[in-house]
């Protein structure tokens, strides 16, 4: 697409290697790599995508994402300037604060970029509730929401009041909580590209806020391998059950693939070792997949994001 090379080049570069933005450390290059500045840039670059037919894909922090080996053949943006890093708070304006009741609601305007860890810690420090589920899920605001991430404590669901859009074909749009269309680990956002959400959140006592936070580390730090190259848990929970325990009780802690196995801490986790490729990742989810078929007769669902060449066309995807 030399077009959308020669005239964005202020802020779309050439045959980026994904592997260093994701946290497998895995996969090839972007062919394209957009960082625009504004959700007007951003707009621009979906409708040249679009008109040269090429796959486009949001790159968030990468923790939940394989990459194959071949990488994308298409656009990948990543939006991390600061315009989609922007958090604002209601309670830090004092005339705001003052009148604040435990009743009235904290409202959180931030970008898709922005840091999901930092606004957890940010909320328990000025005492807002309601964030403390998504502590230790590493993630962009927009890839969390895309998503609906979330955990045993909580998803992030429960706090978003609205969600701002770059749509298909370049239009920008504000969708309330119900038109995302959350469900688990789910939204009905299609093609749309998050640009930005409010969240709304409760003011709360600052000491319980941090004490049910840290509950949610240690459980976390306990039970997941947190120290090693992987994408957090590979397979949604199917309903009633946990992914983790059926591969478990299939025996499967520690089988590998080259250089993929699956983790002896939590058996929904697999982690890349020295010299595993995207490949190796793969055939091994395939393994997991049957085994726990022919097992239990459940049919697992990837919740990580897989970008493969064939997958790759026409569809947006934030991870
Ligand atoms: N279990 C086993 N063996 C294992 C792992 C788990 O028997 O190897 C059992 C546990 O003992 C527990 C049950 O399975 O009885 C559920 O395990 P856990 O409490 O670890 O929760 P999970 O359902 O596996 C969910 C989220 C995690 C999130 C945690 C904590 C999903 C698919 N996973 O895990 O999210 O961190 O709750 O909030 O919803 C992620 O999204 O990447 C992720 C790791």
């Amino acid at each position: 697409m030399p077009d959308l090379m020669s005239e964005l080049c202020s802020y779309v570069s050439a045959n980026e290697p994904l592997s260093k933005h994701t946290w497998f450390g895995l996969g090839g290059a972007a062919r394209w790599y957009a960082r625009p500045k504004s959700v007007d840039e951003l707009a621009e670059v979906v409708r040249r995508a679009r008109r040269e037919r090429l796959p486009l894909k949001v790159l968030g922090f990468g923790a939940n994402l394989l990459v194959s080996d071949d990488g994308v053949d298409g656009v990948v943006v990543r939006l991390d300037a600061p315009a989609f890093r922007k958090v604002r708070w209601s309670i830090d304006d004092d005339a705001t604060r003052s009148r604040l009741h435990v009743d009235d609601e904290v409202l959180v305007a931030a970008g898709a970029g922005a840091d999901v860890n930092k606004l957890v810690i940010d909320a328990a420090r000025r005492g807002c509730g309601g964030l403390e589920c998504m502590g230790g899920i590493p993630g962009t605001l927009g890839g969390i929401i895309r998503m609906n991430a979330g955990g045993r404590f909580g998803q992030i669901a429960d706090v978003v009041r609205d969600v701002t859009v770059v749509d298909g074909e370049g239009a920008v749009r504000t969708l309330s909580r119900d038109e995302v269309g959350f469900s688990y680990r789910r939204t009905r956002l299609g093609d749309a590209i998050v640009g930005g959400a409010t969240l709304a959140l409760r003011p709360d006592d600052p000491d319980r806020v941090r004490d049910r936070l840290l509950e949610v580390w240690r459980y976390k730090k306990r039970s997941q391998p947190l120290a090693e190259y992987s994408a957090g848990c590979v397979f949604k929970n199917p309903p009633g059950g946990s992914a983790g325990q059926l591969i478990d009780q299939a025996g499967l802690k520690g089988a590998a693939v080259g250089g993929a196995h699956v983790s002896e801490q939590h058996a929904n986790f697999i982690v890349a070792k020295e010299g595993a490729t995207a490949r190796d990742v793969m055939t091994l989810i395939g393994l997991i997949r049957r085994t726990v078929a022919d097992r239990f007769g459940v049919e697992l669902e990837l919740e990580i994001e897989v970008w493969e060449p064939s997958r790759a066309r026409s569809d947006l995807v934030i991870s």
